[in-house]
């Protein structure tokens, strides 16, 4: 049994990207392994939030994971800014990082392009943040989209320095990223993956969108001229975006697919398509839509980030004394 840790930024409502990408994977994950998952509220804050808004994304983001089969009786929610350790070992995180190595992140390059005056410092020293949510937990396998994968190289590198530099008590962890769905697409410019933060709300299929919603999205997503539904994802990103979708949501082959549409048009195989999609979502929205309102929830958040904190606490210990940091306690 391996130990699992992944986390999901609160910072709108999940779109299928995340799902595809990662939540569905952590499902998975849960029958065999001893798993971790957070909603990690802090490292949204590294961009501009609305109060409010933001409470109520955690929210919804906890009854999503549960909504798409977390069983809290196996695996471990919790909400990152209740588990003070995590704050405090990406402290000491951060005083074993280098600002040149946190600067070509490329997630940091992404956001400042504007220039460095309006980005936050939280938005620089984001990646130890991260790296401490995963070593606090002697996590093994960090289950991931492919745009995570910097990160947690940056991870395994900090937990070599430190255990190296002060004393070995980090797991240095495994990335797991998919073999399909790795990197789903924008619907609008396959060429850029599927984003929650992207304007044009017809780029993305969010988690929580109704039939008719999926439908609009799918029949108006880019695709090309030639007609042939075949998976090309140099020439045809648009098309060979579409297939991974269907794929992954009908679990029919790419081959197949590409078969069972072969003398087919667009239109008959972005309706495949939108049905593959709402057929996976739906059970997924039903549950939900009974979970946001149950108290439930809390009691489960609640235990999360009791049984979190005995874990993480445990480890703050060790590298607080690694690093030399408080007193020594005689022991009474
Ligand atoms: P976030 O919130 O941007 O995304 C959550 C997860 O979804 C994956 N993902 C995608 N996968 C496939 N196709 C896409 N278009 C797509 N978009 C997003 C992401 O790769 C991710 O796995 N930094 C992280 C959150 C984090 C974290 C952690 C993750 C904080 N601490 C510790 C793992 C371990 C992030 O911003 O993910």
């Amino acid at each position: 049994m391996k130990t699992i840790f992944s986390g999901i930024q609160p910072s709108g409502t999940l779109t299928l990207g995340n799902y595809l990408g990662a939540m569905k994977n952590f499902v998975e994950m849960q029958e065999e392994h001893k798993c971790y998952f957070c909603i990690v509220d802090e490292h949204a804050i590294t961009v501009p939030q609305e109060r409010l808004k933001l409470r109520e994304n955690i929210k919804s983001l906890a009854a999503l994971y549960l909504a798409s089969g977390i069983n809290p009786e196996q695996s471990t929610l919790f909400i990152q800014s209740e588990v003070p350790a995590h704050t405090q070992l990406g402290w000491m995180l951060q005083c074993v990082s280098y600002i040149g190595e946190l600067e070509r992140m490329t997630q940091f390059k992404d956001k400042s392009q504007g220039g460095k005056e309006g980005v936050t410092s939280g938005l620089l020293t984001y990646p130890p943040l991260m790296a401490a949510d995963i070593l606090l937990y002697k996590t093994d396998v960090v289950p991931v989209g492919e745009d995570q994968k910097q990160h947690l190289e940056l991870t395994r590198n900090l937990a070599q320095r430190f255990n190296n530099k002060y004393n070995d008590i980090f797991t240095v962890p495994e990335v797991s990223i998919p073999k399909v769905g790795a990197r789903i697409m924008s619907l609008q410019e396959p060429t850029k993956k599927m984003s929650k933060s992207d304007e044009n709300q017809k780029a993305y299929i969010s988690m929580l969108d109704d039939e008719k919603k999926i439908l609009k999205k799918v029949k108006s997503a880019v695709t090309d001229s030639d007609g042939i539904v075949k998976y090309d994802k140099e020439n045809k990103p648009g098309v060979s975006n579409l297939l991974t979708i269907h794929s992954i949501c009908s679990g029919e082959s790419i081959e197949d697919l590409e078969q069972k549409y072969a003398d087919k048009g667009y239109g008959e195989f972005k309706e495949g398509v939108a049905n593959a999609v709402i057929e996976t979502l739906k059970p997924i929205q039903e549950r939900y839509e009974e979970l946001i309102h149950s108290e439930e929830l809390d009691d489960i958040l609640d235990r999360g980030a009791d049984q979190a904190s005995f874990e993480a606490n445990k480890m703050i210990r060790k590298a607080k004394k690694a690093m030399g940091l408080g007193r020594v306690k005689k022991k009474k």
